[in-house]
């Protein structure tokens, strides 16, 4: 949800806000990946965005930005793409219900409130080819 804090040592002007020398400055990932304007009714759950155009590293950053940037981010990303891709490619899972899950603070990431119920139809003979490519 956010990024670990910054203290600033020489006066700065941030998107025409003056900030003093000695400040704690923490981005906030969360109110970055909803605005409006990048991000088209930002609750609603469609990876395809993504697909739809390519966003900077100033505005999509889960994993921080800079110097400071995750240290994980590659190893997290490499396990991300093996069990999405293993999960989806092999199991056939249909979702029970449609109703929405509410996000829930677990440390400084959000989760889902609730469990996402599904049920497993079986392994599946022939992957997707979507899911072929991931
Ligand atoms: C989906 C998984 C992960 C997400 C979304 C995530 C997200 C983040 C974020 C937002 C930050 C703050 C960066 C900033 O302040 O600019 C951070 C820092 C950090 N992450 Fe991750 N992380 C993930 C996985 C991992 C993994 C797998 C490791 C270790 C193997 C890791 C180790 C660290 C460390 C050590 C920092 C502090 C870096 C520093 O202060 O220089 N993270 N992570």
């Amino acid at each position: 949800m956010l990024t670990f804090p910054r203290l600033t040592h020489e006066p700065l002007e941030l998107m025409g806000h003056p900030i003093a020398p000695n400040t704690l400055l923490v981005g906030c990932i969360y109110l970055l990946h909803h605005r409006e304007d990048l991000y088209p009714e930002p609750d609603k759950f469609r990876p395809e965005r993504f697909l739809e155009r390519q966003f900077s590293a100033f505005e999509f950053m889960p994993f921080g930005a800079g110097t400071r940037r995750c240290v994980g981010y590659a190893l997290a990303m490499y396990e991300l793409k093996i069990a999405l891709g293993t999960l989806l490619s092999d199991y056939d899972l249909t979702l029970t219900s449609d109703r929405p899950l509410p996000p829930e603070r677990r440390g400084v990431t959000l989760g889902m409130k609730g469990d996402v119920e599904m049920v497993f139809n079986g392994k599946r003979a022939v992957s997707p080819p979507v899911l072929a490519q991931i």
